[in-house]
């Protein structure tokens, strides 16, 4: 009787105690948040993520602690809303010549910060008979400029903005961003392009502007166009995304200091 009586008091003393109320809340051990405030926080995501993202709380918490370990230009929005200064320039773009990859030309330029995952996954992909064939890489503003002004001379500015980014606009300016192969729409089924959709996540590697998608994105389908948002990023983009880099970039503009506040300090 006595040792129930203790029982009860113990419990009783644990609920009105608010330290152990919040850490029973807490959806993941390093975030002060509790599932009432995650799924609050993700409202305007589409349903199918918040679903994946209500039903793997935990993973979804530790890929974004991973996130915010990630260099902090790596995950920047560039789209048809959001530039790139004209005056801006990567801060570690090197040349590609010299190391052990397949270019399609001598003026192909990354930033230092990719290139093992890039080596990664060559080398993968040679393994398993695959050659990636690099032909765009890093433009500059005044490049891009040059590229946008010819498209739409050359076919009309309403198919132009179809894809062709403005100066300032093309996610190329970041220096992360790799065209691979023959740059048109044969690249969907040739091996290398079947390859990439299928494994380059693996290597951080995202497809900006996937199939039937141009109401998300602003562009039509190329199969050929990858930005590097590194490992979580791009597993995070696949597995709670829909695979829509241009939702989980939006979603880290408008949400990232959130979940920084959110942290265990
Ligand atoms: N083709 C993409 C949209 C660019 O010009 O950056
Ligand atoms: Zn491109």
């Amino acid at each position: 009787m006595r040792s129930l009586l203790l029982l009860l008091l113990t419990a009783l003393s644990m609920t009105s105690c608010p330290q152990v109320k919040q850490e029973v809340q807490n959806l993941h051990p390093l975030f002060n948040i509790s599932e009432k405030e995650l799924m609050e926080s993700i409202s305007d995501l589409p349903a199918a993520t918040r679903d994946k993202i209500a039903a793997k709380a935990q993973i979804f918490l530790d890929l974004i602690l991973q996130l915010m370990e990630s260099p902090e230009d790596l995950l920047i929005l560039v789209d048809k809303e959001h530039t790139l200064e004209k005056q801006y320039v990567p801060p570690d773009l090197i040349n590609l010549q010299g190391y052990s990859l397949s270019l399609a030309g001598n003026k192909l330029e990354l930033r230092r910060m990719i290139i093992p995952d890039l080596l990664a996954m060559v080398e993968s992909s040679r393994e398993q008979g695959i050659e990636l064939v690099i032909s765009s890489t890093y433009r500059s503003y005044s490049r891009q400029e040059l590229i946008y002004n010819y498209n739409v001379q050359s076919l009309g500015r309403e198919i132009a903005d179809r894809e062709s980014a403005k100066p300032g606009h093309s996610q190329h300016q970041l220096g992360t961003t790799i065209d691979f192969g023959s740059i048109d729409d044969s690249f969907a089924s040739h091996p290398a392009g079947i390859w990439l959709a299928e494994h380059g996540w693996q290597f951080g590697f995202s497809l900006s502007y996937p199939p039937d998608s141009e109401k998300i994105t602003g562009y039509r389908y190329e199969p050929w166009h990858y930005r590097y948002i590194g490992r979580h990023g791009a597993r995070i983009t696949r597995e709670f995304f829909l695979n829509q880099q241009q939702y989980f970039l939006e979603f880290w503009k408008r949400k990232s200091s959130f979940f920084q506040k959110k942290r265990v300090r």
